[in-house]
């Protein structure tokens, strides 16, 4: 299953709601296509991404659960629809929060089992908008049942929800 949930429109507004300062550095963890990186790029921003298959300019194959950039490297971090495919999102938050400066800017629109806000918070990030797109998601995923696609991952059982986060690295982060 490619892409995300609400196509380039999401992500359009997403980057919008950041505010992110003129010329940001930043990375897009699973990138996919490298949609979001031609985005980014257009809007003035000095954007790369990562993803274990990468195919698009600007994206460079490498696992994030296991990054090659230092400490504090990124003004900002996006990842739509990938922490939760990855099998790790304790592990993806981490290497999020690493590769942040501090105060940086994390964008994740993703599917979460659990209540978003404790767990951001307990990854060292502060949740300053937090937007429920569960109905865009369903959709999402029933059109890719429909065509035939599979998600790259196995859902557990239990409710689950699509949120559109913008946070904050704000202190130190889980170990
Ligand atoms: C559903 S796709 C979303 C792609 C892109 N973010 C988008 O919105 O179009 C999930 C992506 O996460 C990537 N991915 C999952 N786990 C990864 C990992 N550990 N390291 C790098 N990429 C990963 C997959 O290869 C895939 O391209």
């Amino acid at each position: 299953m490619n892409g995300h949930p609400g196509g380039t429109e999401h992500t359009r507004r997403m980057i919008a709601l950041a505010d992110l300062p003129e010329g940001a550095c930043v990375l897009d963890m699973g990138a996919g296509s490298g949609e979001a990186v031609r985005l980014l790029r257009a809007a003035g921003y000095d954007a790369r991404g990562i993803d274990r298959e990468s195919s698009g300019e600007g994206v460079e194959q490498g696992d994030f659960l296991h990054m090659p950039y230092p400490d504090g490297r990124f003004d900002a971090v996006l990842s739509q629809c990938a922490f939760f495919v990855s099998g790790d999102v304790q592990a993806a938050l981490r290497e999020a929060h690493r590769v942040l400066k501090p105060g940086g800017t994390l964008l994740l629109s993703d599917v979460f089992f659990e209540e978003p806000v404790p767990l951001l918070e307990r990854a060292g990030f502060s949740v300053s908008i937090l937007e429920d797109m569960t109905d865009v998601w369903r959709e999402y995923y029933l059109e890719a049942l429909w065509r035939g696609e599979s998600c790259e991952c196995a859902l557990p059982r239990g409710r689950c929800c699509y949120w559109l986060i913008i946070g904050r690295r704000s202190s130190n982060g889980f170990v």
